[in-house]
């Protein structure tokens, strides 16, 4: 694994999409899984600007979204079909017909339709790039603790620190969501290659443990230790309470020089 500390929530932004602005020019016709939530707002705003600038195409490209709410339709403010229409689809070139989310409004037969969407992702060839942002409890997407490692794309309870973390984005608690569609730890698991950013103490401890604590699922994105490709692009904060930041630092250091395109 690598970990590439950054000074703060502005510096991973940049870094991150620098490397995924690397990865979609160096395969235009790339697939990737597209987080929603407030880390990945920074790296979006990079993105768009790089495309608004005329050096990033988007228009070969696939997007997969890793999850969305159970109950709420594309049109609700809250939806991750809604925030990523606002913070990033609608200021890019990425086809329409690219565009895939997991449907919020699904209200029967949720296996076939998670069946479906695994499918989907199959057929693209597979995700080349997996964006990922980390819950205070771990999760990746919507796995939540215990959820297990091989898990695929399905519907999954939210947690009590999930549902605390996000009821203040809906006018009740009643409004909020008990419920989500999330592509499964398995499914991340299969991506080609995975970066995952995190920003701000509050993070700290899940960071930790998913980088130096056992693999466990009660800390879902401590499955990544059994991924081959996986970058951690983090800030001061959220690299708080990790144990071996110098080794880290030297990690990258050694990669610069022999194998600086798994930094490209
Ligand atoms: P955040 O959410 O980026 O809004 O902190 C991360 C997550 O829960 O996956």
């Amino acid at each position: 694994m690598l970990v590439v500390i950054k000074k703060d929530y502005e510096e991973i932004g940049r870094e991150a999409a620098r490397m995924v602005a690397g990865a979609v020019r160096s395969k235009p016709e790339i697939v990737l899984g597209l987080a929603t939530g407030s880390t990945p707002l920074g790296l979006y705003k990079e993105l768009i600007a790089l495309h608004r600038a005329g050096s990033l195409d988007f228009s070969r490209a696939t997007g997969f979204n890793l999850d969305e709410y159970l109950g709420l339709p594309a049109t609700h403010p809250q939806s991750f079909h809604h925030f990523m229409e606002q913070n990033f689809f609608s200021h890019i070139n990425l086809s329409r017909q690219n565009i895939h989310i997991p449907d919020g409004t699904v209200s029967h037969d949720y296996d076939g339709y998670c069946a479906r969407y695994e499918q989907s992702i199959k057929t693209a060839g597979g995700i080349d790039l997996q964006i990922l942002g980390i819950g205070r409890n771990g999760h990746v997407g919507f796995n939540e603790p215990t959820s297990s490692l091989a898990s695929r794309t399905r519907l999954k309870a939210l947690s009590r620190e999930t549902i605390e973390d996000n009821r203040h984005f809906f006018s009740s608690e009643s409004e909020m969501p008990k419920c989500a569609i999330t592509m499964g730890i398995g499914t991340i698991l299969e991506s080609r290659r995975v970066l995952l950013l995190a920003s701000g103490r509050s993070k700290a401890a899940a960071v930790a443990k998913a980088i130096e604590g056992p693999i466990t699922s009660s800390v879902s994105a401590s499955a990544l230790q059994m991924h081959p490709d996986v970058t951690f692009i983090i800030d001061e904060d959220a690299a708080y309470s990790l144990t071996q930041r110098d080794y880290y630092r030297h990690v990258l250091e050694m990669t610069e020089i022999f194998t600086p395109e798994r930094l490209s």
